[in-house]
């Protein structure tokens, strides 16, 4: 079964959707075949790796029209790496899982046979806790949680960390979380308090790596191409490098 891993937090803009682009990506060029599943409504993991999400049928297309995973995602820059978006009846599909509970059977089948099928899967979760994201985070073996450092970050934490383990201990065998600071910014005030703060009461779960607030990570969507491939020797790139370490160190200790 392939290795899951989440990237949620129920804050908005704290740097999920840039951490699952450029984490995945770097996956793939390993030589692990990569999907990120892109779960947010706005699309923009798919769109910043230059792709079109109106057109797909993506997940929510494998419910509704039994497309097959390989078929309902596309290959993007390398061979290894895949991105599937919630597709063209993303806006609708919560309504119909509610409407009719064999969905939600089907989706948990669907998210099984992505499991297979690849060796990563990342999920790019939105800013909120839905019936799809919170069916893929119960796959997750890792949680990656992106915390911005700026004031506000920390408040709201611990319940949304209580809220993940809750969801992984439904499915996964032994999960971990971790928090990893973005936008950090050297020599800044409110960086460095929220680095405090969070080594001091969440210091076990705090990451290794940290993400500086990096130019080159907020251009690169708007040409579509991850920052780790435009500029693999910039500050930002070099991070999550290292993130990416982190997270093959874990799944290799889980393969045993
Ligand atoms: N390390 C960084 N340095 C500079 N800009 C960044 C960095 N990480 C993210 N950004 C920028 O911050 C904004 C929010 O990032 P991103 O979209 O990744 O957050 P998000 O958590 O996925 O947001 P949402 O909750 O809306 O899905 C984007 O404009 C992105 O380009
Ligand atoms: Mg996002």
């Amino acid at each position: 079964m392939g290795y899951v891993v989440a990237i949620a937090n129920h804050k908005g803009g704290v740097g999920k959707t840039t951490s699952a682009i450029n984490l995945g990506t770097l996956l793939a060029l390993t030589g692990r075949k990569t999907l990120i599943l892109d779960l947010d409504l706005q699309g923009n993991a798919t769109s910043g790796l230059g792709v079109r999400k109106e057109d797909q049928a993506g997940l929510a297309g494998m419910l509704l029209e039994d497309k097959a995973p390989i078929d309902a995602c596309s290959p993007v820059y390398c061979e290894d790496l895949f991105v599937l978006p919630l597709g063209k009846h993303a806006a609708t599909i919560e309504d119909e899982i509610r409407k009719n509970p064999l969905l939600m059977e089907k989706l948990e089948g669907v998210l099984d046979r992505i499991a297979a099928a690849w060796d990563f899967i990342i999920l790019d979760c939105p800013p909120t806790f839905g019936l799809i994201p919170n069916a893929a985070i119960r796959q997750a073996t890792y949680t990656c949680i992106p915390v911005q450092c700026e004031f506000f970050s920390v408040e709201g934490l611990t319940a949304m960390l209580k809220r993940i383990q809750e969801l992984q201990t439904a499915g996964a065998r032994s999960p971990r979380v971790g928090i990893l600071l973005t936008m950090y910014t050297q020599g800044d005030d409110s960086s460095d308090q929220v680095r405090k703060a969070v080594e001091q009461n969440f210091g076990s779960l705090l990451l290794t790596p940290i993400i500086p607030r990096d130019p080159i990570l907020s251009h690169a969507p708007r040409i579509g191409i991850p920052a780790v491939l435009q500029a693999p020797e910039s500050r930002g790139a070099r991070a999550y490098l290292e993130l990416a370490w982190e997270v093959i160190k874990h799944e290799r200790q889980e393969a045993g």
